[in-house]
């Protein structure tokens, strides 16, 4: 059983949040949910329902905690998890992460994340970036965070919108090394 920390921020792209979730907890890993004001205010713009009504209707095994609240378990490095994804993961919080700010539970988690040398996955999402961006990108890199860009691959020929979610959760679920059936990887053309 593996037990992952989910930060949602509010950047667009709720709906790989949404995917990520659904099929965390359908190859039964124990999710713990945070997420940023923003991130509430454009999962309710984007997915026409609020991030806590979504999570209503859901089987599994799953806890959400306050963004305030300091006290939570996962503000915590003796608290053990196998890692933490912020999906989608915003400039801002990139920053905050990168500068090593922990102002919030969603923060202080991927603090936490990188303190412990536990693995860190930020799902970033902007276009253009800016050279601040990009510095973000590359401090939170040197400190062992992966930035893995909300940026679909098309080369599975994706008829959905759903299918393009599943195709980040399936990269995620590859680089946390859970076995899934998502597709993911490039197999090759006919003539090979
Ligand atoms: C509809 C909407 C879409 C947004 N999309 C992005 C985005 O893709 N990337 C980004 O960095 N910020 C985006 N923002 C701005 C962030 O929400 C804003 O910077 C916020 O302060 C992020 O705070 P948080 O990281 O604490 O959630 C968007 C805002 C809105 C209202």
């Amino acid at each position: 059983m593996k037990s992952l920390i989910i930060g949602i921020t509010g950047a667009s792209g709720s709906i790989y949040a949404k995917n990520f979730i659904i099929n965390s907890l359908k190859y039964g890993i124990d999710l713990h949910i945070v997420a940023s004001p923003m991130g509430e205010a454009v999962f309710a713009h984007e997915m026409e329902q609020s991030l806590d009504d979504f999570l209503q209707n859901l089987s599994g095994n799953f806890k959400k905690y306050q963004n305030n609240d300091m006290f939570a378990p996962i503000a915590s490095g003796s608290f053990k998890t196998d890692g933490m994804v912020v999906i989608p993961c915003s400039m801002k919080t990139l920053a905050c992460i990168s500068s090593g700010l922990s102002d919030s539970l969603l923060q202080r988690a991927a603090d936490v994340s990188l303190k412990e040398r536990r693995k860190l996955i930020l799902v970033l999402r902007e276009s253009p970036l800016s050279i601040i961006h990009i510095r973000n990108m590359l401090a939170v890199s040197e400190s062992g965070a992966i930035v893995l860009p909300a940026s679909p691959g098309f080369y599975h020929k994706p008829q959905t919108i759903e299918s393009l979610a599943d195709f980040i959760s399936g990269k995620i679920f590859d680089l946390l090394g859970i076995e899934h059936d998502l597709s993911t990887s490039w197999k090759g053309i006919d003539k090979y």
